[in-house]
Protein backbone atom coordinates (compact mmCIF):
# COMPACT_ATOMS: atom_id res chain seq x y z
CA UNK A 1 0.00 0.00 0.00
CA UNK A 2 1.08 3.59 -1.04
CA UNK A 3 0.65 6.45 1.41
CA UNK A 4 0.99 10.24 1.11
CA UNK A 5 0.95 11.90 4.21
CA UNK A 6 -0.22 15.50 4.89
CA UNK A 7 0.85 17.08 8.15
CA UNK A 8 -1.30 20.37 9.04
CA UNK A 9 -0.12 21.18 11.75
CA UNK A 10 1.27 24.88 12.27
CA UNK A 11 4.11 23.34 14.60
CA UNK A 12 5.41 21.46 11.56
CA UNK A 13 8.33 18.67 12.55
CA UNK A 14 8.09 19.80 15.92
CA UNK A 15 4.37 19.29 16.40
CA UNK A 16 2.47 16.52 18.16
CA UNK A 17 0.87 15.21 15.25
CA UNK A 18 4.55 14.66 13.83
CA UNK A 19 5.44 12.04 17.13
CA UNK A 20 1.66 10.64 16.70
CA UNK A 21 2.23 10.13 12.94
CA UNK A 22 6.19 8.43 13.41
CA UNK A 23 4.39 5.90 15.90
CA UNK A 24 1.79 5.07 12.99
CA UNK A 25 4.06 4.84 9.96
CA UNK A 26 5.98 3.33 12.11
CA UNK A 27 3.30 0.16 12.47
CA UNK A 28 2.22 1.18 8.79
CA UNK A 29 5.58 -0.15 7.75
CA UNK A 30 5.63 -3.33 9.03
CA UNK A 31 3.77 -5.06 5.96
CA UNK A 32 5.88 -5.73 3.39
CA UNK A 33 6.03 -3.73 0.23
CA UNK A 34 4.50 -0.34 1.90
CA UNK A 35 5.61 2.97 1.18
CA UNK A 36 5.01 6.61 2.47
CA UNK A 37 5.71 9.94 1.06
CA UNK A 38 5.14 12.41 4.00
CA UNK A 39 4.66 16.34 3.37
CA UNK A 40 4.34 19.03 6.34
CA UNK A 41 1.85 21.78 4.83
CA UNK A 42 3.21 24.87 6.80
CA UNK A 43 6.31 24.39 4.94
CA UNK A 44 4.53 24.59 1.79
CA UNK A 45 4.37 27.61 -0.21
CA UNK A 46 3.45 26.06 -3.36
CA UNK A 47 -0.17 24.98 -2.84
CA UNK A 48 -0.69 23.47 -6.43
CA UNK A 49 2.86 21.34 -5.30
CA UNK A 50 0.08 19.69 -2.72
CA UNK A 51 -3.06 19.23 -4.95
CA UNK A 52 -0.82 17.43 -7.25
CA UNK A 53 0.32 15.70 -4.65
CA UNK A 54 -3.05 14.84 -3.69
CA UNK A 55 -4.56 14.09 -6.99
CA UNK A 56 -1.27 11.84 -7.69
CA UNK A 57 -1.87 9.50 -4.48
CA UNK A 58 -3.43 6.32 -4.06
CA UNK A 59 -4.33 6.71 0.16
CA UNK A 60 -4.06 10.02 1.81
CA UNK A 61 -3.76 10.89 5.59
CA UNK A 62 -4.84 14.35 6.45
CA UNK A 63 -3.10 14.90 10.07
CA UNK A 64 -3.92 18.06 11.54
CA UNK A 65 -4.66 19.30 15.34
CA UNK A 66 -7.99 20.67 16.60
CA UNK A 67 -7.72 24.33 16.55
CA UNK A 68 -11.09 26.38 17.71
CA UNK A 69 -13.03 22.87 16.94
CA UNK A 70 -12.49 22.97 14.25
CA UNK A 71 -8.78 23.49 11.87
CA UNK A 72 -5.75 25.47 11.79
CA UNK A 73 -5.67 27.73 8.70
CA UNK A 74 -3.45 26.61 6.89
CA UNK A 75 -5.67 23.26 6.56
CA UNK A 76 -8.63 24.53 5.70
CA UNK A 77 -6.58 26.84 3.15
CA UNK A 78 -5.46 23.32 1.68
CA UNK A 79 -8.53 21.67 1.58
CA UNK A 80 -10.33 24.91 -0.29
CA UNK A 81 -7.45 24.63 -2.86
CA UNK A 82 -8.71 20.94 -3.53
CA UNK A 83 -12.26 22.28 -5.03
CA UNK A 84 -10.88 21.49 -8.54
CA UNK A 85 -10.97 18.14 -7.46
CA UNK A 86 -14.60 18.09 -6.21
CA UNK A 87 -16.68 14.95 -7.78
CA UNK A 88 -13.45 13.65 -9.81
CA UNK A 89 -12.90 9.91 -10.68
CA UNK A 90 -9.74 8.44 -9.46
CA UNK A 91 -9.48 10.54 -6.62
CA UNK A 92 -7.14 8.85 -3.82
CA UNK A 93 -8.89 6.83 -0.87
CA UNK A 94 -9.03 9.56 2.24
CA UNK A 95 -8.70 8.90 6.27
CA UNK A 96 -8.11 12.06 9.01
CA UNK A 97 -6.42 12.46 12.13
CA UNK A 98 -7.67 14.93 14.53
CA UNK A 99 -5.71 15.21 17.76
CA UNK A 100 -6.79 17.96 20.08
CA UNK A 101 -5.68 19.65 23.68
CA UNK A 102 -9.13 19.16 25.29
CA UNK A 103 -9.23 15.56 26.55
CA UNK A 104 -13.24 14.81 25.05
CA UNK A 105 -13.10 13.35 21.87
CA UNK A 106 -16.43 14.57 21.78
CA UNK A 107 -15.14 17.50 20.95
CA UNK A 108 -13.46 16.68 17.75
CA UNK A 109 -16.49 14.85 16.62
CA UNK A 110 -18.01 17.98 14.55
CA UNK A 111 -15.15 18.58 12.43
CA UNK A 112 -15.19 14.44 11.81
CA UNK A 113 -19.28 14.58 10.58
CA UNK A 114 -17.03 17.26 8.01
CA UNK A 115 -14.36 15.34 7.15
CA UNK A 116 -16.67 11.99 6.29
CA UNK A 117 -18.68 15.19 3.94
CA UNK A 118 -15.47 16.50 2.83
CA UNK A 119 -14.56 12.48 1.50
CA UNK A 120 -17.78 12.88 0.00
CA UNK A 121 -17.64 15.52 -2.14
CA UNK A 122 -14.16 14.75 -3.27
CA UNK A 123 -15.18 11.25 -4.17
CA UNK A 124 -12.93 9.66 -2.28
CA UNK A 125 -13.07 6.52 -0.42
CA UNK A 126 -12.82 7.40 3.25
CA UNK A 127 -11.14 5.42 5.82
CA UNK A 128 -12.20 6.99 8.71
CA UNK A 129 -11.33 9.43 11.14
CA UNK A 130 -8.29 9.38 13.90
CA UNK A 131 -9.87 11.34 16.95
CA UNK A 132 -7.89 12.00 20.29
CA UNK A 133 -8.14 14.64 22.67
CA UNK A 134 -5.62 15.44 25.27
CA UNK A 135 -2.25 15.33 23.56
CA UNK A 136 -0.79 18.70 24.39
CA UNK A 137 1.46 17.51 26.77
CA UNK A 138 2.77 14.76 24.97
CA UNK A 139 5.84 16.21 23.58
CA UNK A 140 7.15 16.90 27.42
CA UNK A 141 5.80 13.45 29.05
CA UNK A 142 8.26 10.99 30.33
CA UNK A 143 8.24 7.73 28.14
CA UNK A 144 5.73 5.69 30.74
CA UNK A 145 2.70 7.85 30.24
CA UNK A 146 3.10 8.21 26.52
CA UNK A 147 3.10 4.61 26.02
CA UNK A 148 -0.04 3.17 25.77
CA UNK A 149 -1.02 5.81 23.40
CA UNK A 150 1.45 5.39 21.25
CA UNK A 151 1.25 2.21 20.79
CA UNK A 152 -2.36 2.67 20.01
CA UNK A 153 -1.03 4.69 16.76
CA UNK A 154 0.84 1.55 15.79
CA UNK A 155 -1.67 -0.95 15.97
CA UNK A 156 -3.44 1.86 13.67
CA UNK A 157 -0.72 1.92 11.39
CA UNK A 158 -0.15 -1.83 11.67
CA UNK A 159 -3.41 -2.64 10.78
CA UNK A 160 -4.43 0.31 8.24
CA UNK A 161 -0.77 -1.27 6.53
CA UNK A 162 -2.42 -4.53 5.92
CA UNK A 163 -5.97 -3.65 5.59
CA UNK A 164 -6.17 -0.59 4.20
CA UNK A 165 -8.37 1.36 6.45
CA UNK A 166 -8.84 2.06 10.30
CA UNK A 167 -9.39 -0.25 12.70
CA UNK A 168 -13.10 0.72 13.70
CA UNK A 169 -12.58 -0.98 17.69
CA UNK A 170 -9.24 0.39 17.94
CA UNK A 171 -10.64 3.83 16.90
CA UNK A 172 -13.37 3.55 19.80
CA UNK A 173 -10.61 2.60 22.46
CA UNK A 174 -7.99 5.06 21.42
CA UNK A 175 -10.90 7.96 21.63
CA UNK A 176 -11.45 7.17 25.35
CA UNK A 177 -12.68 9.66 27.30
CA UNK A 178 -15.55 10.62 24.67
CA UNK A 179 -17.15 13.02 27.81
CA UNK A 180 -15.38 13.88 31.08
CA UNK A 181 -17.04 12.69 33.95
CA UNK A 182 -18.63 15.49 36.82
CA UNK A 183 -15.72 16.01 38.47
CA UNK A 184 -13.40 16.33 35.90
CA UNK A 185 -15.50 18.84 34.73
CA UNK A 186 -15.51 20.43 38.18
CA UNK A 187 -11.97 20.27 38.15
CA UNK A 188 -11.26 22.16 34.60
CA UNK A 189 -13.84 25.18 36.17
CA UNK A 190 -12.11 25.48 38.91
CA UNK A 191 -9.21 25.84 36.74
CA UNK A 192 -10.63 28.45 34.46
CA UNK A 193 -12.07 30.60 37.45
CA UNK A 194 -8.84 30.61 38.97
CA UNK A 195 -6.52 31.37 35.44
CA UNK A 196 -4.77 28.09 36.38
CA UNK A 197 -6.34 27.29 33.29
CA UNK A 198 -4.40 30.11 30.97
CA UNK A 199 -0.44 29.54 33.02
CA UNK A 200 0.52 27.50 29.85
CA UNK A 201 -1.26 28.84 27.12
CA UNK A 202 -0.17 32.74 27.79
CA UNK A 203 3.75 31.12 28.37
CA UNK A 204 2.73 30.18 24.52
CA UNK A 205 1.47 33.23 23.43
CA UNK A 206 4.18 35.51 24.87
CA UNK A 207 7.26 33.48 23.42
CA UNK A 208 5.42 33.73 20.33
CA UNK A 209 4.55 37.83 21.13
CA UNK A 210 1.11 36.96 20.40
CA UNK A 211 0.07 37.97 24.05
CA UNK A 212 -0.94 41.43 23.43
CA UNK A 213 -3.13 40.28 20.45
CA UNK A 214 -4.60 37.12 22.15
CA UNK A 215 -8.24 39.33 21.96
CA UNK A 216 -7.95 40.26 18.44
CA UNK A 217 -11.05 40.01 15.85
CA UNK A 218 -8.76 40.05 12.66
CA UNK A 219 -12.37 38.79 10.84
CA UNK A 220 -14.73 40.71 13.61
CA UNK A 221 -16.33 43.85 11.44
C1 LIG B 1 -5.00 28.41 18.28
C2 LIG B 1 -5.26 27.09 18.98
C3 LIG B 1 -6.56 26.63 19.07
C4 LIG B 1 -6.82 25.41 19.69
N1 LIG B 1 -8.10 24.95 19.80
C5 LIG B 1 -8.36 23.76 20.38
C6 LIG B 1 -9.70 23.27 20.49
O1 LIG B 1 -10.67 23.89 20.07
N2 LIG B 1 -9.90 22.08 21.11
C7 LIG B 1 -8.87 21.34 21.60
O2 LIG B 1 -9.11 20.24 22.15
N3 LIG B 1 -7.57 21.77 21.50
C8 LIG B 1 -7.31 22.97 20.91
N4 LIG B 1 -6.02 23.39 20.80
C9 LIG B 1 -4.93 22.54 21.29
C10 LIG B 1 -4.24 21.74 20.18
O3 LIG B 1 -5.16 21.01 19.42
C11 LIG B 1 -3.27 20.78 20.83
O4 LIG B 1 -2.37 21.52 21.57
C12 LIG B 1 -2.55 19.90 19.83
O5 LIG B 1 -1.95 18.81 20.50
C13 LIG B 1 -1.45 20.65 19.06
O6 LIG B 1 -0.91 19.77 18.13
P1 LIG B 1 0.38 20.07 17.25
O7 LIG B 1 1.55 20.13 18.19
O8 LIG B 1 0.45 18.93 16.32
O9 LIG B 1 0.14 21.37 16.55
C14 LIG B 1 -5.74 24.63 20.21
C15 LIG B 1 -4.43 25.11 20.10
C16 LIG B 1 -4.19 26.33 19.49
C17 LIG B 1 -2.77 26.83 19.40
Amino acid sequence: MKLTVFNGSPRGKKSNTAILLEHFLKGFMETEGNSYELEYIVNNKDVGKLIEMFKDANNVILAFPLYTGCMPGIVKSFVESLKPLCGKHGNPSVGFMVQGGFPEAYQSRFVERYLGKLAKRLNCQYLGCIVKGGIEGTRMMPQFMTKKIFNYFYELGKNCGKSGKFDEELLKRLAKPEHLPAWRRLFYKFSRLTGMANIYWDRQLKENNAFEKRFDRPYGD
